[in-house]
């Protein structure tokens, strides 16, 4: 489901006013007092990427793959809150099993990426594909895709990828067909193609809007076809942003989110998943420098955790994603009040049969 729909759905609950005028102090007592309460019966995982206010009082955090394995592993918690964006709730709500209740706090908190790509848009194109190239192609879809698309590839024999094993993911798609359809975000299918010797003029975008290929060259030679989607939050980083950290700091070294263009991911000295991030600046040496391009609630977290570190953000305008953070503190407290009542407000449920065809695409990622 994307976001449109998800707004349309008169279920979905909004938080009342009143938790608005809460103290942190009295929010925070009271989280603390329903999660003691209700023990291994609420698990929260939390996406790196969530505010400081709601992290802290995570179960489990993690980048997309390890909240998806989280899930899927926890079979004693009735009720999982889930601190994401609403394609990670409906992940974990396939990978969980029938009687767990997954919750997202705001049904407003989407992800932008995932609404690129609309069940009709893909059918019209893996018609024209079909036509095109024959029984050649394999579809992938990145996580940050809703249960429809997942479904889709599931039944067409692919799989879902995240951007901490995309490599592995699109080496294995080779081994299964001649070609791949990457979708919905062009950036991640273009920087692991090129890292895997796939040549820039080999890869075709497809535009879902124009319902065309975006190609210079003979599509023949072709053997990725890019969904042509992209992240709002990563593709503010720019060249220029690598220029200006190079021209003032020679020494500082740049580390950015495969979603951010392959121009940028060129240009600086690593890229990887929010966990690779993390675990990269966790290891660098006392007084290392760093410039990190990805979203500005991990960048500031990372910032406060290595005092002894100089990091910057690689565009020091950038905000923090704003439908990650719809998740705050007034609507984690909300949910926890009225799932210690039994009561399930904003659960995410995919249907049985989008189940059943898009778990086939996380199986397929989650045996790698
Ligand atoms: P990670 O899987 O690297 O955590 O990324 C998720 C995401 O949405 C990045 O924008
Ligand atoms: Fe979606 Fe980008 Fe936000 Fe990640 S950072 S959730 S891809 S909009």
């Amino acid at each position: 489901m994307n976001l449109l729909d998800v707004l349309k759905n008169e279920q979905n609950q909004m938080m009342p006013e009143s938790y608005k005028y809460l103290s942190m102090e009295e929010m925070e007592a009271r989280v603390v007092e329903i999660k003691e309460k209700m023990g291994k019966s609420l698990f929260i995982p939390g996406h790196h990427y969530q505010k400081d206010e709601v992290i802290k009082f995570a179960d489990s955090t993690g980048d997309s793959l390890q909240l998806a394995q989280v899930s899927a592993k926890n079979k004693e918690a009735k009720y999982i809150v889930f601190c994401g964006v609403h394609f990670m709730a409906e992940t974990a709500d396939i990978l969980t099993t029938e009687d767990q209740i997954v919750i997202l706090p705001d049904m407003r908190a989407g992800c932008s990426m995932a609404d690129m790509a609309n069940m009709e848009q893909t059918e019209k194109c893996w018609d024209v594909l079909m036509e095109r190239f024959g029984d050649t192609i394999l579809p992938l879809t990145y996580v940050n895709s809703t249960a429809a698309i997942k479904a889709f590839v599931g039944k067409n024999g692919g799989a879902t990828v995240t951007s901490s094993n995309a490599k592995e993911m699109v080496e294995w798609a080779f081994t299964q067909k001649k070609r791949i359809l990457f979708l919905p975000d062009q950036h991640l299918g273009r920087n692991t193609a090129f890292d895997l010797g796939v040549p820039l003029d080999q890869m075709a975008v497809w535009n879902p809007i124009t319902n065309q290929f975006e190609f210079e060259g003979n599509l023949d030679d072709v053997k990725v076809i890019l969904w042509k989607g992209h992240c709002s939050v990563h593709e503010n980083f720019t060249v220029n942003n690598i220029k200006e950290v190079r021209a003032a700091k020679p020494d500082m070294r740049i580390i950015v989110h495969p979603e951010c263009s392959r121009e940028v991911v060129a240009l600086s000295d690593d890229a990887g998943s929010t966990k690779y991030i993390i675990d990269t600046i966790n290891n660098a040496p006392t007084g290392s420098k760093w410039a990190i391009g990805t979203e500005m609630n991990l960048v500031k977290r990372i910032i406060d955790q290595h005092p002894d570190k100089e990091i910057i953000s690689l565009n020091q305008n950038m905000c923090p994603c704003l439908t990650m953070n719809r998740i705050d503190l007034p609507h984690l407290l909300w949910t926890l009040e009225n799932v210690e009542k039994g009561l399930t407000t904003n659960q995410i449920k995919v249907d049985e049969q989008t189940s059943k065809d898009a778990i086939l695409a996380l199986e397929r990622m989650l045996q790698h």
